[in-house]
């Protein structure tokens, strides 16, 4: 990674009375030089800075691509608000499940009326929704005041788009279909001062039969490990003290890289990098994860004792129909290992209920699997249909009431063993990082404990970002209230 003041040495440097250059990045430094005018042109005309609001739904790996715009906004002048009332507003979408569609609707709807009382507001839409047609054509037909649409794959033009869509009185929209294109060294800004997520992948190659994600995010491709540890390494001098290293399945990383390297390496190179005090990964899927990478979040003391596994379901049918390329015995096999490796890791996971086919019966394996793993935490989803996904095509999809019952005797038992297993901490000293004020009250901290666990103490604000040692004096469902101890 080149670091800030490199890039703002070659953003100086663009010549904008010649034409833009074609390579990359050096063409969106062009772009980012010709934003700065652009904006600061109709700042003077407004007689205030302008603001930028950036809204994302979604994963992890969403939150990362907003704050990569979130740094182009802020980089070619304008002010970031969490007001959607602003001069600029992005919405960065998600389309796992129809319920983040509908959000973007609601939300859309909310900031075309602000924009009836504010014409020469924007209003731009991206992400993963917007790489289906279906959407897109929604958005292009009833949503006509939106200014600039574009997907995931070109993520890396947001410059080049925004001085497009300034020179422009129409929508502007620019979706690619796929690429494989990894652009560097673009201007990041980050939510938080002292964490990170990190791309190291993007894209999936799984197809889960249920899952749209391979088909808006594209074909699986890892950064060079290089990239990723100089990013790391500009985070770390940056102040970073934790990084979450994102893909939708890492334990493929590596794959068809000029330098193949397991993701099980990557992560002890990371752990070498000083100043970074604790790592996490996310999402690891069951059928690549190794045992080499077991051992490593076993032995390497900054790796977070915290393994999220998505078992999605506990049938051995339902899993095959789903594609997922594991077996009840087989996860159950993984989770036993990581048990016993490691008894302080927290195992979390995914699962669906109400997949095309699935029975009483079905539910009542999965039920068994998370009875015999006793997850620490578990994400329930009520299976939702994608389109163009095979699962979408079953006939034998499930009445929503049955789907409803399985769901709430699902999750019972989800809570149940989830409490089990948060109350075990009781009574320990914990290295926690504080992340926040709490939300209730402010006399409190909120810090997150190496598997992922939260606990609250009292504490002041000047904590945030620091690692505290805090005594788990007791377990409140599925988070602690403590004391800190140094
Ligand atoms: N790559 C990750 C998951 C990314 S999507 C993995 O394989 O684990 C996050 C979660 O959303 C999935 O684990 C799954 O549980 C859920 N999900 C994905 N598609 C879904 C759908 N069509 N309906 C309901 N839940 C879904
Ligand atoms: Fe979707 Fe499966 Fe890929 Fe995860 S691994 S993103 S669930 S297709
Ligand atoms: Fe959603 Fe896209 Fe992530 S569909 S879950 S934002 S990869």
């Amino acid at each position: 990674m080149t670091d800030r003041n490199d890039i703002e040495t070659l953003i100086a440097a663009a010549d904008l009375t010649r034409p833009a250059p074609a390579e990359e990045p050096a063409r969106q430094y062009y772009y980012i030089k010709k934003a700065r005018q652009l904006v600061k042109e109709q700042s003077e005309e407004r007689g205030r800075p302008l603001t930028a609001c950036s809204v994302c739904f979604g994963c992890q790996m969403n939150a990362r691509d907003s704050e990569k715009l979130m740094g182009i906004l802020k980089d070619v002048g304008y002010e970031e608000s969490e007001d959607e009332d602003s001069d600029f507003v992005i919405y960065n979408t998600c389309t796992v499940r129809d319920n983040a569609d509908q959000r973007l609707y609601g939300r859309l709807g909310f900031a075309g009326g602000i924009k009836k009382h504010k014409p020469w507001m924007k209003i731009a839409v991206c992400g993963c929704m917007m790489q289906e047609q279906a959407s897109l054509d929604k958005l292009r037909a009833s949503y006509r005041f939106v200014d600039l649409i574009f997907g995931t794959h070109n993520i890396f033009k947001f410059a080049e788009l925004l001085c497009t869509m300034f020179e422009s009185d129409r929508m502007v929209v620019d979706i690619w279909k796929d690429t494989n294109q990894i652009v560097e060294d673009l201007p990041v800004s980050r939510k938080y001062a002292f964490k990170s997520g990190v791309n190291i992948m993007f894209g999936c190659n799984n197809f889960c039969s249920y899952c749209i994600v391979p088909y808006v995010r594209g074909r699986e491709r890892s950064r060079a490990p290089k990239d990723v540890l100089r990013e790391i390494e500009g985070l770390a001098a940056d102040g970073v003290k934790e990084v979450m290293l994102l893909g939708q399945n890492v334990n493929s990383y590596g794959k068809g890289l000029e330098d193949p390297m397991s993701f099980a390496e990557l992560l002890s190179e990371v752990c070498r990098i000083d100043g970074i005090e604790r790592v996490r990964f996310m999402t690891s899927h069951p059928k690549d994860l190794s045992p080499e990478l077991i051992n490593v979040v076993r032995d390497e003391p900054k790796v977070a004792k915290h393994i999220h596994l998505p078992l999605q379901s506990g049938s051995d049918r339902i899993l095959a129909q789903m594609n997922r390329k594991y077996t009840r015995e087989s996860y159950l096999a993984l989770a036993e290992r990581i048990r016993r490796e490691i008894p302080d890791a927290a195992i979390t996971t995914d699962i669906i209920v109400g997949f095309p086919g699935e029975t009483d019966a079905d539910v009542d394996d999965t039920i068994d699997i998370i009875r015999r793993v006793q997850y620490d935490n578990a994400f329930t989803f009520i299976y939702s249909k994608r389109t163009g996904t095979p699962a979408a095509a079953m006939t034998n999809q499930v009445p929503e009431a049955d789907v409803k019952r399985n769901f709430d005797r699902l999750l019972k038992v989800v809570q149940e063993t989830a409490r089990m297993r948060t109350a075990i901490w009781a009574g320990r000293d914990e290295h926690v990082l504080v992340e926040s004020v709490n939300e209730q009250n402010p006399e409190l901290m909120t810090a997150r404990m190496s598997n992922n666990t939260l606990v609250h103490f009292p504490g002041d604000a000047s904590l945030i970002g620091q690692f505290v040692n805090v005594h788990l004096d007791e377990c409140h469902g599925f988070y602690y209230m403590g004391t800190m101890l140094n």
